[in-house]
């Protein structure tokens, strides 16, 4: 996307994003970052900033029903996607998946969870019966600092239909 510039300053364009199924519409800079804009802009701070750099997935958001890391994404490409972020997933309580993390005791400090869970329900969503194997490289991309690697892979094979 191209950025228009005067006199090398940033010119606001209107960006229209569709978050959890509403409409919201800014005069913003295009290469501001998503992560940033939907918690610093929309309130939805359960996205979380970790890395900033694409290495933890602690920023992941559903774009079209895929997981992203929304600290590389900037707002500008986000127009015209359909974004969920963690607080659109429970909106009507917690999912079965956020269930099974309790269940299983998948968090400790709990800073990666939001991630791990819209990476996971990206997952499940493609592919409802995956294998360990195919858990383990669709969370790659997750880092839980606090090591919780083993429940939360058990947390995402006990609400599939695969068989592990
Ligand atoms: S904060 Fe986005 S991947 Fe780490
Ligand atoms: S639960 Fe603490 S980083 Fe994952």
């Amino acid at each position: 996307m191209l950025v228009p510039e005067r006199g090398g300053a940033v010119v606001p364009v209107t960006v229209v994003l569709c978050v959890n199924g509403e409409r919201h519409e800014f005069e913003i800079d295009p290469l501001e970052r998503l992560a940033d804009v939907l918690r610093d802009r929309i309130g939805l701070v359960g996205t979380k900033v970790g890395c900033g750099e694409g290495a933890c997935g602690a920023c992941a958001v559903l774009l079209d029903g895929r997981a992203v890391a929304s600290c590389l994404l900037a707002v500008g490409s986000a127009a015209g996607h359909r974004i969920e972020t963690i607080e659109g997933l429970s909106r009507d309580g917690l999912t079965p998946l956020q269930e099974a993390f309790i269940a299983a005791d998948a968090l400790q400090c709990g800073f990666c969870t939001p991630g791990q869970i819209v990476a996971a329900t990206g997952l499940l969503r493609a592919e409802p019966a995956p294998t360990r194997a195919a858990v383990r490289q669709a969370m790659s991309g997750n880092i839980c600092r606090c090591g919780c690697y083993p429940k939360i892979e058990q947390a995402i094979l006990s609400c599939s239909g695969g068989d592990g």
